[in-house]
């Protein structure tokens, strides 16, 4: 019999909110479609923006949605998140306030999730000494990096103004060109794939479970497009490097 096949789901920004239970129903059909795949992935990383108001009702919610796909869990906030409350749910180790931040390893893939948020604010900010700290902790094994804000400009005004200061992407930049085993580093926040490079690793940013943002180039201001799929990542290890499927979430049939 054929191995099991070694992948990470990566959910991201399904932004529940208590007064908008579409938000719920979209994080419910991907999870369904995740299932749907009908072979279990070898983690599930929600890379941030998981509540949109940072409520425990909401982390309830995720919480029980991400239960639903039996594999272990990778959770990182995003600009909007709450990490007091994030932990709570998620019964995570640390004092309410601090980062967000593990590293794990999952048939034989090694994910660092960053907590990049800034409390209360857009932008993103990195703990590169951690970061460095855990890529000198090891050189050889597969490595994913997840962070809530993508690592590149994706070339969206309006959206790169919400991302990581210059010099701190030049320090990632020059981080990853020493670390020759991260195959990929994984991201959200913009609601929308896409797919870059930084220290001469691809990176890649995830569709929204939920609502995406247009690809506006004219400057413009963040532009909702509730007419674009939601969607998923799938992150499948195919030949010892790092396959990305962005895989629509359509609803059930019927
Ligand atoms: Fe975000």
């Amino acid at each position: 019999m054929a191995d099991a096949p070694v992948f990470l789901v990566q959910l991201t920004d399904s932004h529940l909110r208590d007064d908008d239970p579409s938000r719920l129903a979209s994080l419910t059909a991907a999870v369904d479609r995740v299932l749907a795949l009908g072979v279990a992935p070898s983690a599930v990383i929600a890379t941030g923006d998981i509540a949109d108001q940072g409520r425990a009702s909401e982390y309830a919610d995720a919480a029980a949605q991400f239960a639903r796909l039996d594999a272990p869990l990778v959770v990182l906030p995003g600009n909007k998140d709450d990490r007091a409350a994030m932990r709570e749910a998620f019964g995570l180790p640390g004092a309410p306030e601090d980062r967000v931040q593990s590293v794990s390893t999952h048939g034989g893939l090694r994910i660092i999730a960053c907590d990049s948020q800034i409390p209360g604010d857009f932008p993103g900010d990195l703990d590169l000494a951690w970061l460095e700290e855990q890529l000198a902790a090891d050189r050889l094994t597969p490595t994913v990096i997840a962070m809530h804000h993508p690592p590149y400009r994706i070339g969206v005004t309006a959206l790169d103004a919400m991302g990581f200061q210059p010099a701190q992407r030049a320090a990632l930049d020059a981080l990853l060109t020493e670390s020759p085993n991260v195959l990929r580093v994984i991201a959200g926040h913009v609601h929308r794939a896409s797919f870059g490079t930084i220290g001469g690793v691809p990176a890649t940013t995830a569709s929204s479970v939920s609502f995406q943002i247009g690809l506006d180039l004219n400057d413009g201001p963040v532009d909702l497009r509730p007419d674009e799929p939601a969607a998923f990542s799938a992150h499948v290890l195919v030949d010892g490097d790092l396959v990305t499927h962005v895989h629509p979430v359509v609803p059930a049939a019927g």
